[in-house]
């Protein structure tokens, strides 16, 4: 039987519903060595800023059970080299971009996405508007994170939007007692759909030494370990949003995936499980085609929220 995987993500088409979670995928090439990444719905690069970012200091990433804890801070090369040195190879590969934005105003994330645009830098923008990594005044305004404030998220969606056209994505925290807030506020600001979730805050000391365990002393929990957590932000924001969701956190597998498609996303991404299993997203590709014709359903759109509860 043939199965229909194509998606539409607030006017992305995917050709299937599976993508990578932003900053643990690069900018694509590096996996091509495993898999052909244009296989892919969509490639979503590292978070592009105007500058390019060295990032934090080591140590900056650690196991923990289930997951990692990681204080990257942004490191990326800036958008002028993506454009000129990343962008071309995935161009040639026909990949689907969605190209993460992160800047210190909304006129940063305006710029940036404007860009992105003239320059065929990207299909779709996600903007970041929930890295917890980093401490900038600016951003991190009494210790929030943009994506903490509903009217925030508002302010920097116009903006964006009035910048593009191109499908913008919000990328959500789940730092936060209701998603469904800063979700509406980013809906009602006009976004074609959010991203959920980024990390968990998190921080780990060593005893002996006492020390934290990471040298920024907190930073963003990911993997399995918040799967259940990420699962439930996705079904409260589905219950309340017209747009599109594009589910991650702790993505692993297809059955996974279809947790997360059940519970409401219209796409997945895989993240930090990249790490330990390179071609992950493209099993999980071939995981949902083969859920489909095990359970006799043409079509992956007929499963979107269809948990029976
Ligand atoms: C090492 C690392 C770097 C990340 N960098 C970014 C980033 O640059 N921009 C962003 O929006 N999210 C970033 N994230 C968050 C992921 O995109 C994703 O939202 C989160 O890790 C949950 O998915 P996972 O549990 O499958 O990893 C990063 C996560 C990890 C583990």
């Amino acid at each position: 039987m043939g199965v229909n995987l194509q998606v539409n993500v607030g006017g992305l088409i995917m050709k299937n519903p599976v993508t990578v979670a932003s900053g643990t995928f690069a900018y694509g090439q590096e996996y091509d060595q495993y898999f052909d990444i244009a296989q892919l719905g969509a490639v979503t690069v590292k978070s592009l800023s105007i500058q390019p970012r060295a990032g934090n200091r080591p140590p900056r990433l650690v196991e923990t059970p289930a997951g990692m804890l990681n204080a990257i801070g942004l490191q990326n090369v800036g958008i002028d080299a993506y454009l000129r040195d990343k962008l071309p190879y995935l161009r040639e590969k026909g990949c689907t971009i969605i190209g993460n934005i992160y800047g210190h105003a909304p006129e940063e994330y305006a710029e940036l996405a404007r860009r992105l645009e003239a320059e065929n830098g990207a299909d779709a923008i996600e903007a970041n508007l929930s890295c917890p990594n980093v401490h900038d005044a600016r951003t991190v305004r009494g210790g929030a994170l943009v994506a903490q404030a509903p009217e925030r998220v508002a302010e920097y969606t116009r903006a964006i939007k009035a910048a593009t056209k191109l499908p913008v994505f919000v990328k959500l925290t789940p730092n936060i007692i209701d998603i469904v807030e800063p979700a509406l506020a980013a809906q009602e600001a006009g976004a074609d759909g959010v991203a959920l979730i980024n990390t968990l805050l998190g921080m780990g000391i060593n005893p002996e030494t006492r020390r934290p365990i990471l040298r920024n002393i907190v930073g963003g929990l990911s993997g399995p370990a918040i799967r259940p957590v990420a699962l439930k932000m996705v079904w409260d924001a589905a219950k309340h949003l017209r747009i599109p969701i594009i589910g991650m956190g702790g993505i692993c597998s297809a059955a996974d995936a279809m947790q997360f498609i059940l519970a409401g996303a219209t796409a997945v991404a895989v993240g930090s499980y990249s790490f330990r299993q390179p071609d992950a997203a493209l099993r999980v590709i071939q995981g949902l085609e083969a859920y489909c014709q095990r359970h006799q359903v043409e079509d992956i759109r007929q499963l979107i929220g269809a948990m029976e509860a």
